[in-house]
């Protein structure tokens, strides 16, 4: 019965990807995203969303499922930081109505447990005896709920689930990107990291696959000035099949609203981090 419906999934989804075969792009509504990537994002795309702790990457994920579901877009909210009804307040805080969205149908927040999608896929990767070859579906997307946009809060709580066991991440993760660009879902992934990929000397990737499996990444800093104060900003280091403004603006988060991105350069003297 099950084996049934997934066929019939599969089929379905093939004929919306011959519909769908040239780019397309959409925009954020979040301003200064826009103004940095003019384009918009191409649909399809996987952008990792990176960062420190308390940078604002759920905050900016939360301001994009807000701007979406207005405008009639399906999000998938995965959560396996937060539980549903925390993350509802927290997007209410923000300015979103997520029971509203949900009542649209364009809304679905759900939590995961890390330690049970480990499981799972080494229950899936031994049954199929070491093919490599797994249906992540069943583990990740719920089947009920067809999204245009997935939200992964975040990869790296992931990836800890998977701790010693990390060429099981990477096939998990080189199968998920490959589910989601397969289907046409843009997915924004967060990925908190100590010290961004890029400019970070010590830092060593968990998962080397996913950066470059990735199409674009978005980088949320804590801008430290030796004054002593404190700033954000926001860069989009990387987007796949778009031109970008290849510049760190200043960002904040505002309650009522969520990331507000500014179009104005970080100057003087600072440190990123
Ligand atoms: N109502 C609010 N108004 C302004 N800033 C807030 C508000 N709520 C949270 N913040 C800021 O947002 C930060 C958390 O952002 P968040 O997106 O959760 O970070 P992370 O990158 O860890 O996901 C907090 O450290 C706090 O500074
Ligand atoms: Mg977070």
């Amino acid at each position: 019965m099950k084996k049934k419906r997934q066929i019939k999934r599969r089929q379905v989804k093939i004929s919306k990807k011959d519909e769908e075969t040239k780019l397309k792009f959409f925009k954020t509504y979040i301003p200064g995203f826009d103004k940095l990537c003019p384009e918009g994002v191409p649909v399809g795309n996987s952008i990792l969303v990176e960062g420190g702790p308390g940078n604002g990457k759920t905050i900016f994920c939360l301001t994009l499922l807000k701007n979406m579901c207005e405008r009639g877009k399906k999000v998938l909210y995965m959560s396996f930081e937060e539980p549903e009804g925390r993350l509802k307040e927290h997007m209410k805080i923000f300015g979103a109505k997520p029971e509203e969205y949900e009542k649209k149908g364009v809304l679905y927040v759900k939590r995961f447990n890390a330690l049970d999608i480990a499981r799972s896929v080494e229950a899936l990767l031994s049954e199929a005896k070491k093919e490599l070859l797994i249906d992540v579906q069943p583990v990740l997307i719920p089947p009920e709920f067809q999204p245009d946009i997935v939200l992964i809060d975040s990869l790296s709580s992931i990836a800890s689930a998977f701790s010693g066991e990390e060429s099981r991440f990477r096939i998990y993760m080189e199968q998920l990107f490959r589910y989601l660009e397969g289907n046409r879902i843009t997915s924004f992934l967060i990925r908190e990291v100590a010290s961004p990929a890029h400019i970070g000397t010590t830092f060593v990737e968990k998962g080397e696959a996913v950066s470059f499996l990735s199409d674009g990444i978005i980088v949320i800093y804590n801008v430290f000035y030796p004054s002593g104060i404190r700033k954000r900003a926001f860069e989009i280091l990387k987007m796949r099949g778009a031109d970008i403004n290849r510049r760190i603006v200043e960002c904040e988060i505002k309650r009522g609203k969520g990331i507000v991105i500014h179009d104005k350069p970080v100057k003087g003297k600072y440190v990123l981090t």
